[in-house]
């Protein structure tokens, strides 16, 4: 089988189809180990087109012309040779039903952690309470942008490490009207909000273990290491993050955090000896232990815990 750039031997350029295409490139995907060939195929051949991808079934037996084929077999080299992920090639990615613009500097939003968004939603019930919620190690924005577009009357802070990450958050959140509902602030854990309180603290914080670095897929060699690696054990954020939390907390607010699979039981044991109670493990849409929440007790009459007195 011939590439799609490629001339026929009678003279005569080929003509080639949407159809074609597509058919073409999802084998060449499938042979090359590519986990989902058919919509990686659609995507980049929509965006070759400048078409979006439900446009393409109306469009099948188009002939697509030589400059978006170009363009197109420029997407396919850098999707199987180097193994750039699709959202990078495309520069966007959908969360929550909502698009994100998504650089090298930023992990790419999953649809696993669309897992602690509604979990967080369910926790923050009253749409006229204006709650205090913090997203820590934003990212893209992804977790805060969706939190933002759901409960507008929430205030909401988004922290990362990274400046150019939160760069890319603010870009996100002027895109999607939401630049007046989330502060953005750099820094380390807790430290840009050391003296404050909040009703839901959310994180997906970086949790692999660097030790498992040469069996991952070689997709994720493109996303920031800071975004991906906890240490060698993955809890080297994790581990701080459940220690200080609960700290920042009003009495009866919520913790939530995504985790491995293999490591829920672990960080829930955490939550437990940092004096959180309540604790759950929930499930991830493939039915997977994704994300660990618990709450920290409400005032009993006489005790003296600190919180916000506003
Ligand atoms: C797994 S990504 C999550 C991004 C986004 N929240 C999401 O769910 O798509 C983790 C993020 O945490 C940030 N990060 C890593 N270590 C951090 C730390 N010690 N304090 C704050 N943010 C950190 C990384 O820069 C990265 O943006």
């Amino acid at each position: 089988m011939s590439a799609p750039a490629h001339a026929q031997g009678n003279g005569s350029e080929r003509i080639w189809t949407v159809l074609d295409l597509l058919k073409w490139t999802t084998d060449h995907f499938a042979a090359k180990g590519i986990e989902t060939p058919r919509l990686d195929a659609e995507l980049l051949l929509a965006h070759a087109l400048d078409l979006r991808r439900l446009d393409l079934y109306l469009r099948y037996q188009e002939p697509v012309a030589a400059d978006a084929r170009a363009r197109f077999r420029e997407l396919i080299g850098q999707r199987v040779g180097a193994r750039v992920p699709v959202a990078l090639l495309l520069g966007e990615k959908e969360f929550w039903s909502l698009s994100f613009s998504v650089t090298a500097d930023v992990l790419t939003p999953r649809p696993d952690t669309e897992t602690l968004v509604e979990a967080a939603l369910a926790r923050l019930p009253d749409a006229e309470r204006a709650y205090r919620v913090l997203d820590v190690g934003t990212g893209s924005g992804a977790i805060a942008l969706a939190l933002a577009h759901e409960k507008p009357r929430a205030r909401i802070t988004a922290t990362d490490i990274s400046p150019e990450a939160l760069e890319v958050a603010g870009r996100n959140a002027e895109a999607l009207g939401a630049a007046d509902s989330v502060r953005f602030l750099r820094g380390d854990l807790f430290s840009p909000v050391q003296d404050e309180f909040f009703d839901l603290i959310v994180s997906n914080p970086p949790y692999l273990a660097r030790a498992d670095a040469g069996a991952l897929a070689p997709e994720l060699a493109h996303e920031p290491e800071q975004a991906l690696f906890g240490g060698e054990d993955g809890y080297s954020v994790l581990r701080p993050l459940a220690e200080q939390a609960p700290d920042r907390l009003e009495p009866g607010g919520w913790l939530l955090v995504e985790v491995d699979p293999n490591q829920a039981k672990t960080v829930g044991g955490w939550f437990a000896a940092a004096g959180l109670g309540d604790g759950e493990i929930l499930k991830d849409l493939a039915g997977r232990s994704r994300a660990v929440v618990a709450r920290k007790p409400t005032l009993s009459p006489g005790s003296e815990v600190p919180g916000r007195r506003d």
